[in-house]
């Protein structure tokens, strides 16, 4: 005879094994049989799936579109990839950076080559006695203060578009990344102050930047520097008046989608930032091509072309060989000045009768 003792006994094993057995069967199988398991059966579903093993999935297994989910509302909230950014990577490595690079190093082997060939542009009848004014004081502020932060702006922007692929190798990858963070934090806080620059530039000279009648002539004979034959030119030349075009036009892209870039606030997504991108450098090295143009010709390129823009006085010469319509006009009205009297100025001696920060027709 079983007592009631050894039937309660038993009992609870036959519980306390059938409870293991369960737990080991549950332990076992995989989580989504469990819930579906449970579902079915009507009960709820305690288990968690991970709710990031489809986005994995989804990642991996990527085919152009984009990839993400999310409730949180915003723009591009529920793009963890966006295909068009992986389309942006791989046309900046592989066309931007390669092409950029090459057509800014052949645009200073050119102007090297130049040089070599043609040499300084020499003032032909030689430096004279006596000068013209050319720039006011504030003009040449304005020169020079947009042509330093368009300087910083084009080092700093070269050094975070080609540093990876030029300055690692040769500085490493420590000194480079506090070079670059540099460069970022800098670009991103003088790249403001180029707006400023630009837009005291555009109204202290788009008066005398007006095509006028025979710049043309000026473009079709090569500016004079192709043959060597003098062009007429008013203040400023075709080439000139060119380039300040350029820099409005072409520096208000470069202005736009900076701040498209700097700012991302205006509920502008990936796809206008990639754009953005784009346009920012290909307008930047199409104005540092240019520019490095201009550079050359203000400085080694031509005698007596920076004068103007250091002093504010140029060689009388220097303007009827460069900008005989202008210096004619001045000649007429009797408004150039012996180099003693420009010296005076200079001093700060007003008793000079003509001359001075007046004088900027065109
Ligand atoms: C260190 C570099 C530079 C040098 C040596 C230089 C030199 C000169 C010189 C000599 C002139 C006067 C030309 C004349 O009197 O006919 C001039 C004018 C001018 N420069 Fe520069 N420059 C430099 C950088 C820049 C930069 C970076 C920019 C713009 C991003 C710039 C924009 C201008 C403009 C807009 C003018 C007036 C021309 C016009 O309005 O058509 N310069 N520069």
């Amino acid at each position: 005879m079983i007592n009631r003792r050894e039937r309660m006994s038993r009992r609870l094993e036959r519980v306390s094994l059938s409870g293991l057995l369960t737990f080991l069967l549950l332990y076992s199988l995989p989580l989504e049989t469990v819930a579906e398991t449970s579902e079915a059966r009507g009960m709820p579903s305690t288990s968690v799936l991970n709710p990031a093993a489809q986005l994995w999935r989804d990642v991996r297994q990527r085919d152009g579109s984009n990839v993400g989910n999310t409730q949180v509302k915003g723009v591009e909230t529920g793009v963890l990839i966006n295909a068009n950014g992986d389309r942006w990577g791989k046309f900046r490595m592989e066309q931007l950076i390669p092409i950029g690079g090459t057509v800014l190093v052949s645009a200073v082997l050119l102007l090297g080559i130049f040089y070599m060939l043609r040499g300084k542009v020499a003032i032909e009848g030689g430096p004279s006695d006596r000068k013209l004014f050319r720039y006011t004081t504030y003009e040449r502020t304005i020169h020079w203060f947009l042509a330093s932060v368009f300087l910083f702006l084009a080092i700093t922007g070269m050094i975070l578009l080609f540093g990876r692929s030029v300055l690692i190798p040769v500085i490493g990858k420590e000194a480079f990344s506090v070079l670059a963070s540099l460069s970022k934090e800098g670009h991103d806080l003088v790249g403001p102050l180029f707006i400023i620059a630009v837009v005291l530039m555009f109204i202290q000279f788009v008066k005398r930047n007006i095509y006028q009648k025979g710049d043309l002539s000026w473009l079709l004979r090569g500016g004079g520097i192709i043959g060597g034959k003098h062009v007429p030119s008013n203040f400023f030349n075709m080439g000139e008046k060119s380039m300040f075009w350029m820099l409005i036009l072409v520096g208000s892209v470069i202005i736009a989608s900076g701040l498209m870039l700097l700012f991302p606030i205006f509920g502008q997504g990936r796809e206008w930032m990639g754009l953005a991108h784009v346009g920012h450098t290909l307008g930047a090295m199409l104005m540092v091509t240019v520019i490095l143009g201009h550079i050359y010709i203000g400085s080694v390129g031509m005698e007596g072309a920076l004068e103007g823009m250091t002093t504010g006085y140029c060689d009388l010469n220097w303007g009827k060989e460069h900008h005989d319509h202008w210096a004619s006009e001045l000649i007429e009205k009797g408004e150039t000045l012996t180099n003693e009297e420009v010296e005076k100025l200079k001093m700060g001696d007003s008793s000079t009768t003509h001359g001075g920060e007046s004088a900027t027709t065109g």
